[in-house]
């Protein structure tokens, strides 16, 4: 009876959380501008999974955080088909969606999910990386270039 009443409760606080999750996701989704909606959405449209089978093997560990993590508020297709494709702006979304109530994503997990999105973007997104790279200055296209080197390497 016991143990009944201690498993409801963990179900229940489950529950709350995973409503409250995806309440917040609403909630922020109503308060956006159209456009932002707009582009979101088509995000939204495209597929919902990365074929990682050739991704080096610490890689495909990450991208189960990344499926867990990402997919709490909406749809993992979001983060998947987005036009982000620099070190720079990965790091800056991850900490948004991190800093959001209820996130549940921890520092580590935090930088795994990152060195994942930017192996990612160069390898499925080669072509709109190489052409945003092209757009900035040359001493930040220099940074962006050593950042994603370094992390691409240290996979290999
Ligand atoms: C706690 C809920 C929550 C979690 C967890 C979450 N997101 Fe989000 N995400 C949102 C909300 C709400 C928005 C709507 C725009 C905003 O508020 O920034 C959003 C928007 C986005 C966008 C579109 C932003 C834009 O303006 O183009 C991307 C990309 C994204 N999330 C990626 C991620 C990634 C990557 C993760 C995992 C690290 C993640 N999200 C985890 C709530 C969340």
């Amino acid at each position: 009876m016991k143990m009944t009443t201690k498993l409801a409760a963990v179900l229940l606080g489950t529950a709350v959380l995973g409503v409250t999750g995806a309440g917040l996701g609403r909630a922020a989704a109503q308060n956006m501008d159209a456009a932002t909606k707009a582009r979101i959405d088509q995000f939204e449209k495209g597929p919902a999974t990365i074929d990682v089978s050739k991704y080096p093997a610490q890689l495909q560990d990450y991208y189960q955080t990344f499926s867990q993590k990402c997919s709490q508020c909406h749809k993992l297709s979001r983060p998947i088909n987005s036009d982000y494709v620099l070190p720079d702006q990965w790091s800056r979304y991850i900490k948004q969606m991190m800093y959001k109530p209820g996130s549940n994503i921890s520092g580590s997990e935090a930088k795994h999910i990152y060195d994942f999105l930017v192996y990612d973007s160069s390898v499925r997104k080669k072509k709109a990386l190489d052409a945003k790279l092209q757009t900035l200055p040359p001493d930040d296209r220099k940074t962006a270039e050593a950042t994603i080197k370094k992390v691409v390497d240290n996979y290999q």
